[in-house]
């Protein structure tokens, strides 16, 4: 979509939208769409690379560099490495109990969007991919009827890459621990805007004090890149009436990114 998009068509792709969510055509809708595991970035991983697996591996050894550099963009010398530090990570308890640690997945290279979510799910623990689970086939439907874009085009990533036990909300420390990887990863994949989903997303990226209620569907700003912060799709599973104002926000990123 290259043209500016005028307001009736607007409220069309709503109304498309609204018909694909609609509850019982919802499912209906995920179970035609099986649910896709090609979204990483796919190359082949070093056997001398160590231990626990990553969606996003590489054929080179990683040359991590020294952590006691300023900045979380001068502490990795690619995406790639920057994945195997996630892999490996111990930095919080979480490392204890993940399978697999869910990086991120998409397109790396200045995509229009990153949406940022929370953390991995059972799924996501299970396949090393973020937004596999229902939340995430709640969001590419809305990405793909409402936006009329392609999440291959788009990059997906959480502010925590490890499944928190019972699926619990992160705790503070955790997400502390974990920030410096998601502020790389920004670095690196260079969006031209960020949407994140859920409080946690939101508190990390846009530091707010307040609730997701509150601060939601209103422009913020991180490093010069310019956030909307919406609620989370797995919320609006919960809570069907939410979807108003998931929707009311992702008006807001259309008329963004199609200005
Ligand atoms: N799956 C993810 O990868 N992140 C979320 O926040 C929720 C589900």
């Amino acid at each position: 979509m290259n043209n500016k998009i005028q307001n009736d068509e607007i409220t069309k792709l709503y109304e498309n939208w609204l018909g694909v969510d609609s509850y019982i055509k919802f499912d209906e809708y995920l179970k035609e769409k099986p649910i896709l595991s090609s979204l990483a970035v796919s190359t082949e991983v070093s056997s001398s690379v160590p231990t626990i697996e990553s969606p996003v591996t590489t054929q080179v050894m990683p040359v991590i560099v020294s952590s006691n550099q300023a900045g979380p963009e001068s502490m990795y010398s690619s995406l790639e490495n920057l994945a195997i530090k996630v892999a490996n990570c111990t930095d919080c308890k979480l490392c204890e109990s993940r399978n697999k640690t869910a990086f991120g997945s998409g397109n790396t290279n200045r995509p229009k969007i990153m949406f940022i979510g929370e953390g991995p799910g059972i799924e996501e623990d299970r396949t090393g991919e973020p937004f596999v689970g229902p939340a995430g086939q709640l969001l590419f439907a809305a990405i793909e009827k409402g936006l009329l874009m392609k999440r291959e085009d788009l990059y997906f990533a959480n502010v925590i890459k490890c499944r928190p036990p019972e699926d619990r909300a992160p705790l503070a420390q955790e997400l502390e621990a974990c920030r410096k990887y998601i502020d790389a990863q920004i670095n690196f994949i260079k969006p031209q805007l960020i949407v994140t989903l859920g409080a946690p997303a939101a508190k990390v990226i846009c530091d707010i004090k307040e609730g997701i209620t509150k601060v939601r569907g209103t422009w913020m700003e991180y490093k010069g890149i310019k956030v909307m912060p919406t609620i989370h799709p797995a919320y609006v599973l919960r809570n069907p009436p939410a979807k108003k104002d998931f929707w009311e926000d992702f008006k807001l990123v259309l008329k963004e990114v199609t200005k």
